[in-house]
C-alpha cells in the first residue's frame, strides 16, 4: 500500500491507496479512533449492488444506511435524513461516520459528520476515481442548494481515507471519464511542463501522484485563502455547467448538458480557462493548444454543451464566486496557474461565445 500523509494541524492524516485497500479500513479505524464503540457506514446502491459493501468490516459496531445518488440528493434534506437516522442508532459523539463511496458519498456524509453533535470524526473509503484523486482527500465537504452546486458545507478533515483500486473494476465509464477530467486538472498544477505522462503509470500510481499534489497543495493553505484555489482550475464554468444541468433535470430536460458528469465538466472548464487567458494576454496560442492536447490524451470532450447561453452561463458563475463579490477565476500565466480577481465580465462573455455559447 502506498500512503501519503496529509499535513494538517492539528492533526494530520493517512491516505492510503492500493488493491484491496479496504481491507485496513479495521485497522485505521483502531488507529486513528480508538474509542470509538459504532459506525454508521453510508453508502449507496450501486456501490451496494457492485459487492463492496459486504466486504466494509470497520472492527466494531456499525449499521449501513443508503443515500440517494446524484447531486439532486447531495443536499440539506439528505443530510438531515441522515443526522435524524444517527440519532435513531445512538451514534455519540465519539462514535464514527465511515463514507463509502464517490465523492457525492463523502460530499454528504462528511458534512453530516462535521455538524451532528457539532462534528464527530469520519474516514472515508473513495470507491471512484474522482473520489480519490480529490474528493476525499482534503476535508472540504458540502451540499448543493437549488441555486447552485456546494453552496452550504463545512471543512472537516477526516480521519483516514482509504483508496482501493481494486473496486474501481466496477466503476461505469462515465464515472472513469469523470475521474480523468479531476486527473487532467492536476497536469496543470504541478511545476512540470504540463503532459499527459501520467497516464503511463499504473493505476496505483496514478492516484498516489495525485494525492501527493494535493496533500502538498491542502497542507499549504487548508481553509483556502490563497493557494488552494488553484485546485479549483476548470471549476469555476464546470458549475455553473452543473448548476444548469441541475435546472434542466428539475425542468425534465435530459440535454447534454443535464447528463454532464462533474469531471467532465472540468475538463470544458480547463478549456475554457486556457482561451480566457488567452483573451486576457495572459498565454499564447501554444500553450492553449497544450492545455487542448493534454486534455485530448485524458480522451475527454471539450466543448460546451449546444443551446446555452453565454449570459446564463456568466450568471451561475457570479453565483458560485459569490464568496468574492467578483468573477475571480484560476488561470493560467507565466508564473503557472493562479488566481485572479475581478476579471472582466466581456471577456468571459467573448471567451463562451468563442466555444459556441449563444451571445
Ligand atoms: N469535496 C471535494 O473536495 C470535492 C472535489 C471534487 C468533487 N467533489 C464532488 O464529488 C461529487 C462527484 O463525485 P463522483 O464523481 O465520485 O460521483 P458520485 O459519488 O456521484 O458516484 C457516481 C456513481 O458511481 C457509483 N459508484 C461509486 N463507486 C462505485 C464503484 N466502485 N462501482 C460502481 N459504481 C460506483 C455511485 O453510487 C454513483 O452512482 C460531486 O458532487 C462533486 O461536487 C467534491
Amino acid at each position: 500500500m502506498i500512503r501519503v500523509t496529509v499535513e494538517v494541524t492539528p492533526r494530520p492524516y493517512d491516505v492510503v491507496i492500493g488493491h484491496g485497500a479496504r481491507r485496513e479500513l479495521a485497522h485505521e479505524v483502531a488507529r486513528v479512533a480508538p474509542g470509538a464503540k459504532m459506525a454508521v457506514v453510508v453508502s449507496q446502491r450501486s456501490v451496494e449492488e457492485s459487492g463492496w459493501l459486504d466486504q466494509i468490516d470497520p472492527g466494531i459496531e456499525h449499521h449501513v444506511v443508503l443515500i440517494g445518488e446524484g447531486e439532486d440528493d447531495k443536499s440539506l434534506s439528505t443530510v438531515e435524513l441522515l443526522c435524524r437516522r444517527f440519532v435513531e442508532l445512538g451514534i455519540s459523539r465519539h462514535d464514527l461516520v465511515i463514507a463509502v463511496g464517490g465523492g457525492m458519498v463523502s460530499d454528504v456524509a462528511g458534512f453530516a459528520a462535521a455538524t451532528y453533535h457539532r462534528g464527530i470524526g469520519y474516514l472515508t473509503v473513495a470507491t471512484t476515481l474522482l473520489a480519490q484523486i480529490d474528493a476525499a482527500v482534503g476535508g472540504k465537504t458540502a451540499v448543493n442548494l437549488p441555486e447552485g452546486k456546494n453552496l452550504v458545507g463545512a471543512f472537516w478533515q477526516p480521519l483516514a481515507v482509504l483508496c482501493d483500486t481494486e473496486v474501481l473494476s466496477t466503476l461505469p465509464p462515465a464515472e472513469w471519464a469523470c475521474g480523468r477530467g479531476e486527473m487532467a486538472k492536476y497536469a496543470f498544477l504541478g511545476p512540470d511542463t504540463p503532459s499527459a505522462e501520467i497516464l503511463s503509470l499504473g493505476i496505483d500510481e496514478q492516484v498516489a501522484r495525485c494525492v501527493a499534489i494535493k496533500a502538498d497543495i491542502v497542507a499549504d493553505d487548508e481553509r483556502e485563502q490563497g493557494r488552494r484555489m488553484i485546485l479549483n482550475y476548470g471549476h469555476t464554468l464546470a458549475h455553473a455547467l452543473e448548476a444548469i444541468g441541475l435546472e434542466h433535470r428539475a425542468q425534465g430536460n435530459e440535454d447534454r448538458v443535464a447528463g454532464l458528469r462533474h469531471g467532465e465538466a472540468v475538463a470544458i472548464g480547463v478549456i475554457f480557462a486556457a482561451l480566457l487567458s488567452r483573451q486576457m494576454g495572459r498565454i499564447d496560442d501554444d500553450r492553449v493548444e497544450l492545455h487542448r492536447e493534454v486534455v485530448r490524451r485524458f480522451e475527454l470532450d471539450t466543448e460546451i454543451p449546444p443551446g446555452l447561453d453565454a449570459t446564463d452561463l456568466v450568471v451561475a458563475m457570479e453565483r458560485d464566486k459569490k464568496a468574492h463579490h467578483d468573477l475571480t477565476f484560476v488561470l493560467d500565466g507565466p508564473r503557472g496557474v493562479e488566481p485572479v480577481l475581478g476579471v472582466d465580465r466581456d471577456d468571459v462573455l467573448a471567451t463562451l461565445v468563442e466555444m459556441g455559447a449563444h451571445r
